[in-house]
């Protein structure tokens, strides 16, 4: 009996403590202190996104030596490795953001932050347009600012290979805002299909769900997808949810090419159970408002009619990277993305460094690269400020004839140790991708070789591994308050 009364006294002390520890570090992430002002004699350093390399960057940054301007058409950062899972419900978009101004506001020196999309980068003049693309517009929208340093973290766009109607007539899903139309154009299809009198022809089209592309997106989203059916609409729309079709398009002979062999056929396996058809070696050609046109392994043509049609083949470089390497063209010679250094400075550029998904390295364009390559940056930066405050230093002791020798001495060396940069290393900390009905697949990089694992305890590993990665304690909550919500209520089949 005093055992379980220890045992009680014990539990009621740590749970005490960890909500007090918890309420603790809200408050303190919810009131940031008092920031210092700009310094007109600190250099300009100009931010562009506020996707993983841009905040990864800004977090890990020392903002006591520049003065920061972050310039993004998104307010926001997006956890971009869980939005498959806002297409059905499993989480709510606002769950997987966080504010840019949130993590602002949490540095040493006031930063400025502009919603706008930069418009073009003078590499010369070293100067920055950028334009405001929201629906309201004040009297300014179009500005131009200098700057002493910048990077450059704007990502990608969708890559359509220049495929006729894909623009049109599919979903993307990169930015929050297509998880959401994948969302809302679902519940229109199956409601559709439910119409009074609908053709069976007609609940056939709109109950076939197509994704092409069988990378880790187009997984994902099949899993996710996959999930909803059998855990929601199988309930709640019992007259037509098992007329609803999954199928996989991929041009290459199997999907998820990246990951090690024993998972591809794992996923393909887990798939088939699943009832998702997958079509490899099968290349979409041209995208109708109703249907795909296709050519299979055998060089035949034909249509699949399709009511929901989500591509997901990919990344591209944006206009503005395309118009930044066509001012570098001696040495940005790459279509796949603007060259860096080992040092991740814009070959060609003066004062410019680029990370993440609009480079082209010899690595996989990942939220853990981009993540990686932000945090390496800070460290450069970091460097620099530095070096700027020593060689300062160094000028005033010269500049004194009754200097010490042995300090300008010591200052030079501490100069010299600022000025010795390392290159960037990128350390891969493993695979991981959802596949559906509570399975996923893990290639980790572990013992001096790789462990391939698929199945429950990977779903397990990828949850805790993400809830561990996302950006805040406001995050992780939200997330997990999802999770807990979809297995007590199911996933909300209401359209807005
Ligand atoms: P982004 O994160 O895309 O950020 C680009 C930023 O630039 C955005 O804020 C954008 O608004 C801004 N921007 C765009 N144009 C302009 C402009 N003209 N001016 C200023 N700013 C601009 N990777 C993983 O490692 N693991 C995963 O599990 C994973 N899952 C993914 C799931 C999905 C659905 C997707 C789409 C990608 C996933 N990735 C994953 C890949 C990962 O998201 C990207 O590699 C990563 O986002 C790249 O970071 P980035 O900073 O280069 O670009
Ligand atoms: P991807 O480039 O990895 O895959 C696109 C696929 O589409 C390719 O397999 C390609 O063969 C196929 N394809 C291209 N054109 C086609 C056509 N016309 N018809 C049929 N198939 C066609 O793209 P994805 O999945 O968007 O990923 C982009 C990046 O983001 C990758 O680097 C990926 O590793 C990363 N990512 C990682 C995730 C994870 O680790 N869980 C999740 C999502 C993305």
């Amino acid at each position: 009996r005093r055992y379980l009364q220890n045992l009680g006294r014990v539990t009621l002390v740590l749970i005490l403590t960890a909500t007090g520890a918890f309420l603790y570090v809200t408050q303190a992430q919810n009131n940031p202190p008092d920031q210092l002002d700009a310094d007109p004699t600190k250099p300009t350093l100009v931010v562009l996104g506020s996707g993983w390399g841009a905040t990864s960057f800004l977090k890990s940054l020392d903002t006591d030596d520049f003065n920061v301007v972050v310039i993004s058409p998104r307010n926001y950062f997006l956890f971009t490795p869980l939005l498959p899972s806002v297409t059905v419900g499993t989480l709510e978009p606002r769950s997987i953001i966080q504010p840019t101004r949130y993590i602002t506001r949490h540095k040493k020196r006031k930063v400025s932050v502009y919603e706008a999309e930069a418009k073009e980068v003078d590499p010369t003049k070293k100067t920055v347009t950028f334009q405001d693309i929201s629906d309201v517009k004040g009297a300014a929208t179009d500005v131009t600012i200098n700057y002493d340093y910048l990077v450059y973290a704007v990502g990608c766009e969708n890559q359509t290979f220049g495929i006729k109607g894909v623009n049109e007539h599919a979903c993307f899903l990169k930015e929050l805002g297509d998880a959401d139309k994948v969302r809302q154009k679902i519940m229109d299809c199956i409601e559709t299909a439910a119409f009074k009198g609908q053709s069976e022809e007609e609940i056939d089209r709109l109950m076939h769900m197509v994704v092409v592309g069988g990378g880790p997106t187009g997984v994902e989203y099949a899993g996710e997808l996959h999930d909803f059916l059998i855990d929601d609409l199988k309930k709640w729309y019992p007259e037509v949810a098992d007329r609803l079709r999954i199928t996989l398009i991929e041009a290459l002979p199997n999907v998820l090419p990246a990951f090690s062999k024993q998972l591809i056929q794992y996923t393909e396996s887990t798939f088939k159970e699943n009832r998702i058809d997958v079509l490899t070696r099968t290349m979409v050609k041209d995208v109708k408002e109703k249907a795909v046109v296709v050519q299979d392994a055998n060089k035949e043509i034909r249509e699949i009619p399709y009511g929901l049609l989500v591509w997901a083949t990919g990344n591209t470089s944006r206009q503005i990277t395309r118009d930044l390497m066509g001012k570098l063209t001696q040495v940005q010679t790459q279509r796949r993305g603007l060259l860096v250094d080992d040092y991740l400075s814009l070959l060609g550029a003066d004062g410019v460094y680029a990370v993440g998904d609009c480079t082209a390295t010899s690595y996989a364009p990942t939220a853990q690269v981009a993540s990686q390559q932000g945090i390496y940056l800070a460290s450069v930066f970091h460097k620099l400020g530095q070096k700027a405050k020593l060689e300062q230093q160094l000028t005033q002791l010269r500049a004194q004839p009754s200097a010490d020798p042995a300090e300008i001495e010591a200052t030079v060396k501490k100069l010299n140790r600022a000025a010795k940069l390392t290159p960037f290393h990128y350390s891969h900390q493993g695979s991981l991708a959802y596949i559906g009905s509570e399975k996923a697949i893990a290639d980790l990089p572990l013992f001096n070789g790789n462990v391939a694992s698929g199945g429950g305890a990977a779903m397990l590993f990828w949850r805790s591994a993400y809830v561990s990665t996302l950006y805040s304690v406001r995050n992780r909550t939200m997330v997990l308050a999802d999770w807990a919500k979809v297995r007590i209520f199911g996933r909300d089949v209401s359209r807005e």
